[in-house]
């Protein structure tokens, strides 16, 4: 097979991002080591009401990645499945922090492959990540520490203070 003849994968790391953390970065590298293109897909969790709206996360995670081509960033208000299946090869990217992640990502990666026919790739957080969601750097935040480490870039950095 010609290289140019290969199928190139889309890795699809969907979340709410709010904010997106140094924790989400690291995944979205190491899932860079693995698919051609990762989506990072800001998504509706149904159980979640972002201060930010989705516009605003858009942007401040696009300018984290201004000079990396390989990372498309989108907003998505349907299931995460619906756009993966525009894509020619999609993959969808998890990351486990620990072990209690597995029972609730187990099921929606079940939930992919039997009805959608889509594969789930699981990354194990980093031990030094692992502490660090997106509700921690946000009360931190509301509390006036300082969050800026967790923030990946210095642009992103302005967009959540
Ligand atoms: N490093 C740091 N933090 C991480 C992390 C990592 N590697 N991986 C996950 N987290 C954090 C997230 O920031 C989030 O923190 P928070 O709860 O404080 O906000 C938490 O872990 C949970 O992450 P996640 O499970 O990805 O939840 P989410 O709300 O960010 O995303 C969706 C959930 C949007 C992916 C899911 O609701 C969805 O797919 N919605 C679309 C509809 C759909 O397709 N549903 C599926 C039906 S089977």
């Amino acid at each position: 097979m010609r290289p140019e003849e290969r199928v190139r994968r889309t890795g699809i790391y969907a979340g709410t991002f709010s904010p997106f953390t140094i924790g989400h970065a690291d995944i979205v590298s190491r899932a860079l080591s693995i698919v051609d293109t990762v989506v990072i897909l800001l998504a509706i969790n149904p159980e979640k009401a972002p201060i930010e709206p989705s516009r605003k996360r858009k942007r401040a995670i696009e300018q984290i990645y201004s000079d990396e081509p390989r990372v498309i960033v989108e907003e998505w208000s349907g299931l995460v499945a619906d756009y993966a299946r525009q894509h020619p090869a999609p993959v969808l990217i998890r990351g486990l922090r620990q072990i209690t992640d597995l029972s609730y990502e187990q099921g929606m990666a079940n939930v992919h492959l039997e009805k959608f026919g889509l594969e789930t790739c699981f990354l194990v957080t980093r031990p030094g990540l692992a502490y660090i969601s997106s509700s921690v750097v946000r009360e931190l935040s509301a509390a006036g520490v300082d969050t800026s480490e967790y923030i990946p870039g210095s642009s992103a950095k302005k967009a959540y203070p």
